[in-house]
């Protein structure tokens, strides 16, 4: 049974006959960045469509949903995971005022349907490899800061304007993008536009994106609010006026230690590890117990045409995907 709700989301459920059944929901996303690898997000959407296909014929105590969300990346309106903040109702009013697609919150469902949520997905990261090991189990997702930010000073002439009467608003936000680097967390400036963006006039604005994650919320918070401080400051010493606007928060997300263990069992007492990506099973954690596997990709690289991984290692992972499901259903027999 297939359907599209109102936040894009596409859903795919083989339905169960037990009477009040709940959802198992195995679920990624469908979007990819802008120039991205092919495994970014379809990978995981196209196991649990054949681990549906394998038990198709299985009676199975609960529903098995297969979800393809819509937006996890945030490349449209810099805000992530809005397929399944959608589905879960965790839309505010700032998202559906930036959203151009209107009824999107009616996808939002009851979470007492949900049962659980898996997700498998490409690690995006070297560890695996560097372990040689097909496969790993996800402890938590960390949590990540979006923040725009735009410095604005004066355009002019750049042969006639003095270097000390200057209000270079490209150099300022540089002095942040350089600081970022330094700050002791995860931090990439992804995005700087620089207006009227013209070879012989100085930059009058510059506005750039950043993006900051860290495992500890409190050290990643702290982070940002030093770098805002910073901002401030090389705005007052260059005569520059400062925006400075956070349009995502997410706290990190731990997943389930009862499924993660049951993860883990099947895939062969895979390695822990956190992710430094983000997932949808970071929204779909705060409705039901959920856990993620991750597999092993080439070279760790990701959001990137180069995405690659092994054909046996995406065996290996639909046969953990497929146990996993078997052994919850018989602790719901
Ligand atoms: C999603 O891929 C993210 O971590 O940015
Ligand atoms: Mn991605
Ligand atoms: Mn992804």
């Amino acid at each position: 049974e297939v359907r599209v709700d109102a936040a894009f989301n596409l859903i795919g459920r083989l339905p169960s006959r037990r009477r009040g059944a709940k959802c198992l929901v195995i679920g990624s996303h469908l979007d990819t960045v802008c120039n991205a690898g092919k495994y970014d997000g379809p990978l995981g959407v196209l196991l649990g469509l054949a681990v549906a296909e394998r038990l198709r014929r299985h009676s199975l105590p609960f529903h098995l949903e297969v979800v393809g969300f819509s937006d996890e990346e945030g490349v449209r309106y810099h805000t992530t995971y809005l397929g399944s903040r959608a589905m879960l109702g965790l839309l505010g009013r700032r998202d559906l005022n930036l959203i151009e697609e209107k009824g999107i919150e009616k996808a939002r469902r009851p979470r007492r349907e949900l049962l659980a949520y898996l997700e498998a997905h490409i690690e995006q990261g070297p560890v695996l490899q560097q372990k040689q090991r097909p496969l790993g189990v996800v402890t938590a997702i960390a949590g990540q800061t979006r923040i725009r930010a735009a410095f604005t000073g004066r355009a002019g002439h750049a042969g006639t304007t003095p270097m000390t009467m200057r209000q270079d608003a490209l150099c300022a936000a540089a002095e942040v993008i350089l600081a970022a680097e330094k700050l002791g967390v995860v931090a990439t400036v992804g995005q700087c536009v620089v207006h009227p963006g013209v070879s012989n006039v100085i930059p009058g604005r510059a506005t750039f994106s950043l993006d900051v994650r860290d495992a500890k919320d409190a050290k990643r918070k702290a982070a940002c609010a030093k770098l805002h401080r910073l901002a401030a400051a090389v705005a007052r010493r260059r005569g520059l006026r400062l925006e400075w606007r956070a349009e995502q928060e997410t706290p990190t997300a731990p997943m389930d230690a009862e499924l993660t263990s049951v993860l883990r069992r099947v895939a062969g007492q895979a390695p822990l590890l956190p992710s430094g990506a983000g997932h949808d099973a970071a929204e779909m954690a705060l409705a039901c117990p959920a856990a993620m596997l991750f597999v092993r990709c080439k070279d760790g690289i990701s959001h990137h045409p180069d995405e690659s991984v092994r054909v046996a290692d995406v065996a290996a992972v639909l046969d953990a995907l497929t146990r996993a499901v078997l052994e919850l259903a018989q602790g719901h027999a």
